[in-house]
This record gives structure tokens, sequence and C-alpha cells, in this order.
């Protein structure tokens, strides 16, 4: 490894020459260039990860020399709580990078919060994620995609989302001209202030007739065949971004390890992005001990609460019990489940990263829980009363800290810091309802108007099927540019 003492030092190296795609599945291993794009590995069909030749990377000797580039003026890739640490995730030449300036979020000290969950005061921080600029955690994973789409020369990029990672792929789509956006969403799911955020930048909106799980499956189907570029986080780059949420924790902390992380859990590639990042930075030396995680899933969409915690599946060195994971998908099918909360967001019952969450959670000894709409909702209004305001999802990590210090596995003196993903402002209706009980949506009376503005960029409303998805896209003629 060559260490460097100062970061000006740190002379870039080809990326090509040193980072590859790579099956997670250590029995497997096959790699892939980097200018390549895959949903999953061709050789052996699990999720792929962004390798690094470590060794032939210039690293920072100590993680603090990270610091310098916080002072630093004028440099668009330090002015970006991601790229300012752009040596922790080298795929990428300076001039293909595409930064809208994410990731200047804040870690914030909330003794009132704390107090509330039993911990003592100065022990518990909120990572503040909905300052960024699509109001969500996902502009740190965009920016990593959008770099890569950028290095692919990609014209049209899709994604399926419960709205948070499409209101960040349209508005990516929108500032830089680079491509195209198309998002799929579910139809009834998504919270007004996502879906607006999609339209109002431009993305063509199809708005497929099932939920998240039938819009994911449907969009990797239609990228694998066209040429759309996958912006969800099956997609690994999008990945090496979000471990930055983890360095600027650290960052704000003075490089000191917090003892819990806690996350609320959808698609699960937030957990799985954590995982990474600190097994890297231990593998670098940079850290010597890593934190633990918990995280947390919504008793209406618990996949990963039923899978690791009660049953016992474990990420076992990547020989994973597919055999148990099949079964309850089967059954779930059989059932004809669905899964159900207010908090929109992580409405997911087939999260796609659960073979690296699985792994996230060996890295960091990890725990997963389970916490109740109302649990979420009296968490999240507990937050906004000291400030904070966050979206329903958002509340489940601290809903997710209160029960983890009840059973007492958190202690009260314990450093803690729970990730708030996303801004109140993403599901007004949902805080609206918890303070007056009226149900915003449900009280539209009359009905909607018939669209006029000039800029109008309505949702299309789509089979979920694969021939009524292209038809719907000739017609869309994706996101054209105003
Ligand atoms: N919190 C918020 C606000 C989210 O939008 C999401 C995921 C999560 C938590 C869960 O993160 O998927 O990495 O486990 N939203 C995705 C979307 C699924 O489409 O916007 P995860």
């Amino acid at each position: 490894m060559i260490r460097v003492r100062s970061l000006a030092e740190a002379k870039p190296v080809r990326p090509e020459a040193i980072a590859r795609q790579q099956c997670i599945r250590p029995a497997c291993g096959a790699a892939y260039d980097l200018k390549s794009a895959h949903q999953r590995c061709p050789r052996c069909g699990a999720l792929l990860d962004v390798a690094y030749d470590w060794e032939r990377l210039p690293v920072p000797e100590r993680l603090a020399l990270f610091d310098e580039r916080r002072a630093s003026a004028g440099d668009p890739l330090d002015a970006s709580g991601v790229w300012r640490f752009r040596e922790l995730l080298p795929f990428a030449e300076r001039d293909k990078v595409l930064t809208i300036g994410e990731g200047q979020t804040q870690l914030r000290r909330t003794d009132g919060v704390a107090a509330y969950v039993g911990l003592e005061p100065g022990r518990l921080f909120l990572q503040y994620e909905g300052l960024n600029p699509s109001g969500s955690f996902k502009d740190n994973g965009m920016t990593g995609a959008f770099t890569h789409a950028n290095m692919m020369g990609a014209r049209y990029a899709a994604c399926a989302s419960t709205g948070n990672t499409s209101a960040s792929l349209a508005l990516f789509a929108g500032v830089s001209g680079l491509l195209k956006a198309v998002v799929f969403v579910g139809s009834g799911k998504i919270a007004y202030g996502k879906l607006s955020q999609a339209l109002d930048y431009g993305a063509a909106t199809l708005q497929i007739a099932g939920d998240f799980d039938d819009a994911m499956r449907r969009v990797q189907e239609v990228c694998r065949q066209t040429s759309l570029y996958l912006m969800n986080s099956l997609n690994p780059f999008r990945l090496e971004g979000q471990k930055a949420i983890m360095y600027r924790i650290l960052e704000a902390r003075d490089w000191q390890v917090p003892d819990w992380i806690i996350v609320p859990g959808g698609n699960l590639g937030n957990c799985s992005a954590f995982g990474k990042a600190f097994a890297e930075l231990f593998e670098l030396g940079l850290i010597d001990h890593i934190p633990r995680l918990a995280v947390i899933n919504a008793t209406g969409a618990n996949t990963l609460y039923q899978l690791y915690h009660q049953q016992g599946v474990t990420w076992n060195g990547g020989r994973t019990d597919a055999a148990r994971i099949k079964q309850l998908y089967e059954q779930m099918d059989q059932t004809g489940y669905k899964p159900h909360t207010v908090a929109s967001a992580i409405e997911i019952s087939r999260p796609v990263n659960l073979p690296k969450a699985l792994r996230a959670l060996d890295i960091m000894k990890g725990v997963v829980r389970e916490v109740s709409d109302d649990y979420i909702l009296e968490h999240k209004a507990l937050v906004g009363r000291y400030g904070f305001g966050c979206e329903p999802a958002s509340g489940a990590s601290v809903a997710g800290l209160h029960v983890l210090l009840d059973e007492g596995l958190i202690d009260r003196d314990d450093h803690v810091v729970c990730i708030l993903t996303g801004h109140e402002l993403k599901d007004p209706d949902a805080t609206v309802r918890y303070h007056t009980g009226i149900d915003m949506k449900a009280a539209q009376v009359p009905p909607p108007k018939p669209v006029k503005g000039k800029y109008a960029n309505p949702p299309i409303k789509v089979a979920d099927d694969l021939d009524a998805i292209c038809k719907a896209l000739e017609g869309a003629g994706p996101s054209s540019r105003r």
C-alpha cells in the first residue's frame, strides 16, 4: 500500500489498472471490467462489488488527512461530501466524476431525543441525510452511479423506486443533462413529495400496476432488454457513493468510531454500503475497530427480520442458505402476501441487496429488529419535536434504538448514530395524518382537475407488462429536455 502523508501527494492512478467489478461470492469471485454494466455476476448470478487493489493505491496514512479538503474551496470534488474521500472510492478518472454538491449533510447531537429513549446526554447523534439536494441519502449513491454511467456513455437510465431513488435520479438527470431518466413506481404507493420531484425534474414516470417489488422486477427486465442503464442499488457504483455517509460520520466525530450505527432497512443497499465501508477502513488500518450495526425493518415489511433474526439465515462466508430464502418467498407468493407500512420508503418484501446486507451484518456484528407503524410515527414525531424533521422510514432508526435500549443490548452510555435517511417534506401527508387524523389524499374534494400547465409532465399509468411498458416508453420520449 502506498501511504501518503498529505493528500496533495496522492497522485491519481489509472482506475482500470486497480479497480474492477467482482462477484461477492468468494467461491466464484469472477471479475469484470470497470467499463461494463451488469445487474449481477454473469457467471453465477450473485451480486457484484467494486473491488480495488489497495496495495497499488495511494491511501492516506491517517483519516484525519481528509480534514485538509474540508477547508479547501474551488474544487467541485472537495465540495462533494462523497468525492472529498475519493481515495476511498477510486474507480473514476477525475473528469468523469459527476457531482451536484451532494453529501453536505450534518451529524447533529440531540440530547432531547436521547433523554426520551434513555441514552445519556452527548451519546446520541443523528446523521441528517435529508439535507442532500434531493432531500434523501440517495444522492450519495447517485453521484457514484452517474459517474459510472458517464464512463459508459449511457444515454438513458432507469430505476424502480418507492420514491427517493426516483427523485434523486430525476434530479441528477435534470441538472446534468447527461442522460434521460425513466422511473418505475408502484401505483398509489409513493409519497407525493417524492412523486412531485420526479415529475418536476422531467423524468418519464411510469406508474406500474403493482407495488415496488413488481416495479423492481420489471425494471431489471426492461434494462436487460434495452439499452437503459440501471440506477437501483443493485448497481455497485451506487453503493460506493453511499460508503461516504460513514466517512462523514467519522469525520464529524474527529475520526472516533461510534459504538452503534442504526439504519432503516428497505432494499438493503445502505446497510450493505456501510458494511463495505468499515471492512475496507479496517483492512486499510485506518480504524482499529468496527462499530456494530442495527438494521430496522417495519413490521409490515420485515423480510430481513424474519430471515436473519428469526430463522438464523446468515452470510456464512458467502454460502448463505438460499433454500430458506426461496422458501420464504414461495410462501409469500402462495399466501398473496404484500408488504404494508406507513413508512412507504421501506415497503419492500424482496430486498435485492439481501446477500450484501447479510455480509454487512457479519462484518459489523449486526442485529435486526422490527418496529410497528405506530412506534415509527411516534419516534418520527419525537425527532421532529427536536427540530430534525424526517420521513417515516427514518423514524424507524430511532424507534429501533429505543427497542434495543429497552432490551439492554445498547447501553445508556454507548455512542450511537441513527441515520435520518429522508427529509420530513418528502411525505407531509404522513405527518399531517399523525397530528390531525386527516387523510389529505382522501380529502381531495372535488377530484383533481385535468392537467393544464405548460410544462406538465404527468405520470403514465401502465400495466405491469413488458410490451406495454416498452410501448409507453416509445410514446414518452423519456424526459425530453425543456
Ligand atoms: N429510508 C428512506 C427514506 C428510503 O427512501 C429508503 C429506500 C430507505 C430508508 C431504505 O434504504 O433501500 O438502502 O435499505 N428507498 C428506496 C427508494 C427503496 O426507491 O427510494 P435501503
